[in-house]
């Protein structure tokens, strides 16, 4: 039976017969032996294996290894007698399963990331994304843990909607109809018999389901067609949207930061390897930072302080600041990395610029919405108490345009036993960024989806 390098590294004593499988990073050869590095992506460490020139066919497969040649090994474990590591492999047999071919382009040097994203194949490969994706899949772990530890219920969203939650008309648009009719709007004969999108939010459908099962989560893809050429913006990414019934801001912003703190320990716990690679590599004030934030409690302030913050400040940003404007990311970088130095959650923002379902303040100026920053991104969460009076979400959704006969669903919550409820969406990816230190979303995405780009 195989046993993977992550497991034969922990072994606690030797092991007479064992099996490695995996591809080789590097073969070295000395007059006796060769000592091969193999690595199969359980963890970010190889095993060291030392193939005698005495074991069968040595030289027509150990001498014949190239790197990224996958093979698989018998031998014996035994205690290592010099090297960094606890164990190594004497090989008694070598099987070579797939040759690797002279062209193989990852190196042992590093290679840039924009070299490494161009091929698709071999990237997992590389070090950094192997830790990437490892920490990916303990994190998506870890958020149905938090969710599940708390009774909430998990929701599948669909992924082709005809609503525009955000309601800024970045979606995709999912059709079977040809140009032609397209121009001439023959929207019923679509598919569906209307126009369809891919979703850029699961809150609406999520909203539905908490009004009868109180506490929800969604985990799923979602898509915006919004032209953003930055390094936190996919044209398809992940969302975590909880969605809590008879709940207010108060304690949608305290779950926001328990969940982004738990998501912080957990990754501390549990991927202790590949932080330890991203804080030597990548970002060197890596550790420093996600042990403060998993021991301190967060900031909060409101739109209307954030401003002043920023005006007293004395700072010159590209964009200026004014009251009943989006904060840019230079500003929410300034208050989370400069002001606070610290994760800080800004809540209570202008009602016109934010979308329909928000939940109007009793000042009539604001809506009870909040942004959850962190340093060295900005927004990682946005969310919201969702306005539960019939009237205002309906004289709201006049404003903002939307037809209500398309909303009528969603309008039918506030007419049978509506709740006060709240909910928040957190970028899968961005959280990724981080805990892992990764600058650019692209990064920590499996296929990445950008404007101008869907490769493989
Ligand atoms: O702030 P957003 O747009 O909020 C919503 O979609 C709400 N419907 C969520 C809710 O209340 N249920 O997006 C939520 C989060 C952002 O804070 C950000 O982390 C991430 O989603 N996000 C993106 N991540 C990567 N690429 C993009 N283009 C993103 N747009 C938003
Ligand atoms: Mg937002």
């Amino acid at each position: 039976m195989r046993t993977l390098v992550r497991d034969i590294l922990k072994s606690e004593s030797e092991v007479g017969d064992i099996l490695a499988q995996g591809w080789v990073r590097t073969r070295r050869d000395s007059k006796a032996f060769s000592f091969i590095e193999l690595n199969d992506g359980s963890c970010l460490a190889n095993v060291q294996v030392i193939a005698d020139a005495t074991i069968p066919g040595y030289e027509e497969s150990v001498l014949k290894i190239q790197t990224g040649a996958s093979v698989s090994i018998k031998g014996k474990l035994v205690a290592s007698s010099g090297g960094k590591q606890k164990w190594e492999i004497h090989a008694t047999e070598v099987e070579v399963l797939g040759h690797s071919h002279d062209d193989f382009p990852l190196q042992k040097k590093g290679h840039s990331m924009e070299f490494l994203r161009s091929i698709a194949h071999l990237r997992p490969r590389a070090n950094l994304f192997g830790a990437v994706f490892r920490v990916r899949s303990r994190m998506a772990y870890a958020i149905h843990q938090f969710f599940q530890e708390r009774d909430f219920i998990y929701v599948h969203t669909p992924i082709i909607t005809a609503s525009d939650c955000e309601g800024a008309g970045e979606m995709f648009r999912v059709t079977t109809l040809n140009g032609e009719q397209i121009s001439a709007g023959k929207d019923e004969e679509d598919f569906f018999g209307k126009k369809t999108y891919l979703t850029v939010s699961g809150q609406l459908e999520g909203e539905t389901f908490a009004c009868a099962l109180s506490n929800i989560y969604t985990f799923g893809p979602t898509f915006r067609a919004e032209n953003s050429h930055t390094s936190r913006h996919a044209s398809e990414f992940w969302m975590i949207e909880p969605e809590i019934a008879f709940c207010d801001l108060d304690a949608d912003m305290q779950l926001a930061e328990d969940l982004v703190q738990y998501l912080v320990s957990d990754a501390l716990e549990h991927c202790a390897e590949d932080l330890a690679f991203f804080g030597k590599f990548v970002d060197k004030g890596l550790f420093e930072r996600l042990e403060f934030v998993k021991s301190r409690a967060f900031e909060r302030v409101s739109y209307t302080e954030a401003v002043e913050i920023l005006e007293k400040s004395g700072k010159k940003f590209e964009f200026p600041v004014k009251y009943g404007h989006n904060l840019q990311s230079e500003h929410e970088r300034f208050l989370t990395e400069e002001h606070f130095k610290c994760p800080v959650t800004v809540y209570n923002y202008p009602k016109e610029i934010k979308p329909f379902y928000m939940r109007l303040n009793d000042d009539d100026k604001t809506v009870a919405a909040m942004d959850l920053l962190v340093p060295g991104i900005g927004e990682i969460v946005g969310g919201s108490q969702r306005e539960e009076r019939l009237d205002l979400l309906k004289a709201n959704m006049a404003k903002h345009d939307l037809n209500e006969e398309d909303y009528s669903w969603y309008v039918d919550l506030r007419k049978y036993g509506t709740v006060p409820h709240a909910g928040f969406g957190l970028g899968f990816e961005r959280l990724l960024m981080f805990v892992t230190g990764v600058a650019n979303i692209r990064d920590v995405i499996p296929f990445p989806r950008v404007p101008g780009s869907a490769e493989f």
